[in-house]
């Protein structure tokens, strides 16, 4: 069986240039199919949710290349709108098809995403955002199927600023009749970086980084080349590794304006750390110090997908610290494998209580989810001895190559 095998206890130190957004790609190349023509993204990470994507378009009906490192798509004509279902299932992020595969073919065909590891992950809050928009629903043993002859804009609120129901009403509106008024939506710089793609190929959106989107429907796009910006949690990742591995590390491309919460927290566990342009530079040595008190909010607060970074980190800090996470109802599964690594960790409800240890041990760990698994990675590096980390392909769907990145950093990594 595949395995990732990690030689701990050494600090990291060297470079690493920061890949482009898991998080933004994604709606990024749902959106490339509103528009009759060729759409040109350079820095498009290749990771395997990127690659399922592809495939999923792929059988739309898009040719799609690679021109060195920027990625060709066109997408003048769709003869699908079914995502297969194999890829559905494997990739619940599929859902954000549906807004543009509304906005384009007028119908769609989806597979019900169904939960993950980190949480029943409903999709009522996309279904009622779509439905106000004109677009009607039927479950089917198949899947989802959906249908809007005529969608039309109105003022809408969401009951709660989710990132995929946000990014499927902007979607669909997009190409709406009138304009849509979108309330209290994910304020992530996702979100943002859609809209000015959108914009970029003819869009008209305005109120990114607000919670209060208007989108001014146009019937037709146009070409456009657009570059994605780099993965924040990426980027967050590898400086609470460097925190809790010790070291001096410096991260290129790193998007500095979105990490405020992320370098406050960097800062209470007594890394320093230098910025310039697109730079960041974390020394660390020893012990990480604890804290008190976490708690994941959506952005601008501290993100969940480094919740389980974190959760790693700290458990080496000096003294007690406590995570609590609001955003997913499972997203503790990690904490039996660090313990198995020596770490004290007790979950009551949504809270982590971590009682910091001298160290941890290297041994044979499994990962089961993304962010999971690269806390694991964390963890290993920070270890001592050697680790294995079994189904490290999870890590691979949002980290290009997590194994060359550690590489650079120094770090004694290979894989089978
Ligand atoms: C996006 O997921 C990200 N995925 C997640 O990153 C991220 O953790 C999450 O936003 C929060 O920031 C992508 O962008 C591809 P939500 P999404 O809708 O859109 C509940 C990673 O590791 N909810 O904001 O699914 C939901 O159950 C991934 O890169 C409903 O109840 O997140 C969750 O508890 C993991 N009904 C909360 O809202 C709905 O209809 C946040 O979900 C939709 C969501």
């Amino acid at each position: 069986m595949e395995y990732l095998e990690i030689e701990g206890g050494n600090p990291l130190y060297g470079e690493v240039r920061i890949q482009g957004s898991k998080n933004a790609a994604l709606p990024i190349l749902s959106a490339v199919i509103l528009h009759r023509g060729t759409t040109v993204l350079r820095n498009c990470p290749k990771i395997i949710d990127v690659l399922y994507m592809l495939e999923i378009l792929k059988g739309f009906g898009c040719r799609v290349s690679w021109e060195g490192e920027a990625l060709v798509i066109e997408a003048s004509d769709l003869a699908a709108c079914q995502v297969a279902e194999c890829y559905g299932r494997q990739m619940r992020s599929s859902i954000m098809l549906l807004g543009s595969l509304l906005g384009r073919m007028k119908q769609a065909s989806v597979s019900y995403p169904g939960g993950c590891v980190i949480g029943e992950r409903p999709i009522d809050i996309h279904l009622g955002a779509l439905e106000k928009l004109g677009a009607v629903f039927a479950e089917e043993p198949s899947g989802l199927k959906a249908v809007c002859e005529k969608p039309v804009g109105l003022t809408l609120r969401l009951p709660f600023p989710s990132v995929g129901a946000t990014e499927n009403v902007i979607l669909l509106a997009a190409s709406a009749e009138g304009t849509t008024v979108l309330e209290n939506a994910a304020m992530e710089p996702e979100i943002g970086e859609l809209c000015r793609f959108l914009n970029s190929m003819g869009a008209k959106i305005r109120g990114m980084g607000t919670d209060k989107l208007v989108i001014d429907g146009v019937r037709e796009f146009h070409d456009t080349e657009f570059t994605i910006m780099p993965d924040r949690i990426v980027a967050g990742t590898y400086m609470l590794m460097t925190a809790a591995v010790g070291g001096d590390v410096r991260l290129l491309d790193v998007p500095l304006e979105q990490l405020g919460s992320v370098r406050k927290v960097l800062g209470q566990m007594g890394a320093r750390q230098e910025a310039g342009e697109g730079m960041l530079r974390i020394q660390s040595k020893g012990r990480p110090r604890s804290i008190s008190r976490i708690i994941t909010r959506p952005y601008p607060g501290f993100p969940t997908d480094l919740q389980s970074p974190l959760l790693a980190a700290l458990s080496l800090g000096e003294g007690c610290s406590v995570i609590e996470e609001t955003i997913f109802e499972a997203r503790f599964k990690i904490v039996e494998e660090l313990r198995r690594m020596g770490a004290q960790i007790q979950v009551e409800g949504q809270k982590a209580l971590i009682q910091g240890v001298e160290e941890l041990r290297g041994t044979n760990l499994t990962a089961r989810e993304l962010r999971g698994g690269a806390a694991l990675v964390l963890a290993a590096a920070a270890a001592r001895g050697t680790s294995r980390i079994y189904q490290y392909h999870y890590i691979a769907r949002g980290y290009e190559n997590i194994i060359r990145d550690l590489q650079s950093m120094g770090s004694v990594v290979q894989s089978t």
